[in-house]
């Protein structure tokens, strides 16, 4: 059977990451935050002293990257963050690091089902194939309202305008590069936590699941429903924050 693939999409700070990792721990699957690949090529590549603009020097960067690259401690800091996005909207970066993502989908690692891979281009370009896509959103306000509040919390400084300016020229970078910019596939269901917890937006997702796939966290399982087949759910909006695909 082929690997079960879900696809995350979003914005940054809209609690993409912290859903497909929910996600991937109760369904038993593989996790990849596709962002800290990106991460890992801005870091080693401001550690060398290069600079972000530099298209040739940052696909050599991709190129060489290795996993052990993605557990660096230094990958979640603003600079390296501000970075990632510059080195993202080159076509040999994105092209370097794509054979990686299409890799872990059709094979995840420890012999896993499937994966829940979270970024920016999964739905439309890493696995446009994928049965489950959620593309997760906030209002730039509430998201950097969160990147304020996680920034603080870990001890470091922080100024909400700053945050807040910073994260609208991230999203417009991503958005507006020409390469795989960010945007929802036409098949995904749009998820808005602006006012949705992370629990709602969890319940919403996994319902998804079980629309889309039939799959249901183990122990939760319904008499009667064989695994593999389509759920009787519908798959329709839990709550006014969840549209369906934008087709
Ligand atoms: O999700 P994140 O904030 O960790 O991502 C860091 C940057 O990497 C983001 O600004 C855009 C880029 N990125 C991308 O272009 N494509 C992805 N699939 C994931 C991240």
């Amino acid at each position: 059977m082929a690997p079960l693939v879900i696809a995350i999409d979003g914005p940054a700070a809209a609690g993409k990451g912290t859903l497909a990792r929910r996600l991937a721990a109760v369904l038993d699957l593989a996790h990849l935050d596709t962002g800290q690949l990106y991460r890992a090529v801005a870091a080693l590549l401001l550690q060398a002293g290069g600079d972000p603009a530099d298209a040739a020097a940052a696909a050599a960067v991709a190129e060489a990257l290795r996993p052990a690259d993605l557990a660096r401690p230094d990958l979640r800091g603003e600079a390296v963050s501000a970075a990632a996005s510059e080195v993202s909207a080159h076509p040999g970066v994105r092209a370097a690091l794509l054979d990686f993502q299409r890799r872990f989908a059709a094979t995840p690692p420890e012999g896993r089902s499937g994966a829940v891979l979270d970024g920016r281009d999964i739905g439309t370009v890493v696995c446009p194939e994928a049965p489950v896509k959620l593309f997760v959103t906030a209002s730039p306000e509430a998201r950097a309202r969160r990147r304020h509040e996680e920034l603080l919390g870990r001890g470091e400084e922080s100024i909400y305008a700053h945050v807040l300016t910073e994260m609208q020229a991230r999203d417009a970078r991503d958005r507006d590069r020409a390469v795989a910019p960010l945007r929802p596939a036409t098949d995904a269901v749009i998820l808005d936590t602006t006012a949705l917890d992370a629990d709602a937006a969890f319940t919403a997702a996994l319902e998804l699941v079980a629309a889309r796939t039939g799959r249901v966290p183990p122990g939760k399982e319904k008499p009667g429903r064989h695994p593999g087949r389509p759920s009787e759910t519908t798959g329709r909006p839990a709550t006014d924050n969840v549209k369906g695909p934008t087709e």
